[in-house]
């Protein structure tokens, strides 16, 4: 009589514990909800904890910046939490280029140094300002969006997102770091041909 209740009780139990998190199986398929679930018995605290934001980005690169990403993808941890973190460190000239994050919205918190950030609305109305340390700024999902280091000194940022991933796609990538033909990028952004050659060539783009 008992033993059956006590054994739904700790049934129960034992599944309110899996509902609480679902730290990501990266060997497991990615699908839109995310990863497939670890089960509890093999997590660590060490599950619930990432270092890779810890260092400097490497910022010797065209953008003179680096976005290192604590995403499902590095920290399985946020997997099914609706939350993941980025570190941006920006050199003195560095840009974190126009982009979106199909995915999420995103907030952005200076650390150190003045970031001129800003968005554009679907209106094509235009928010931007510059932030010093401890100030915050928010990115409202899919906006095209930018930052650039507006100070004499290195600068360092930590940005949220409302996804364990947001995606993230560069505007001048899309444009110019593929094959799309030079002659319907012209024809569907009004640039000049030299232009887009240009572009192609620094970004590594073909066609
Ligand atoms: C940073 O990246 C550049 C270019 O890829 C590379 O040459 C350099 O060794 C890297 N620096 C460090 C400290 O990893």
């Amino acid at each position: 009589m008992f033993l059956p209740i006590l054994f739904v009780l700790s049934f129960l139990f034992s599944s309110s514990n899996a509902a609480d998190f679902c730290v990501g199986d990266l060997n497991g398929p990615q699908g839109p909800a995310g990863y497939s679930c670890k089960k509890e018995a093999v997590l660590t605290v060490n599950d619930f904890v990432y270092s890779g934001l810890a260092s400097t980005g490497n910022t010797s690169n065209l953008i003179k910046a680096a976005v290192t990403p604590a995403f499902d993808a590095q920290f399985p941890g946020v997997n099914g939490l609706g939350i993941s973190l980025a570190r941006l460190d920006l050199a003195v000239g560095g840009v974190i280029p126009m982009h979106t994050h199909p995915g999420a919205s995103e907030l952005l918190v200076v650390i150190q140094g003045t970031i001129c950030a800003g968005f554009i609305s679907s209106a094509n109305k235009v928010y931007f300002k510059s932030l010093n340390k401890g100030e915050i700024m928010v990115f409202p999902r899919g906006l095209l969006h930018f930052q650039i280091n507006s100070g004499k000194t290195q600068a360092l940022a930590f940005v949220s997102f409302s996804s364990p991933s947001p995606g993230l796609q560069i505007l001048d990538f899309a444009l110019f770091a593929d094959d799309l033909p030079t002659d319907i990028i012209q024809e569907t952004t009004f640039l000049d041909v030299a232009q887009i050659k240009k572009l192609k060539g620094v970004l590594g783009g073909t066609g």
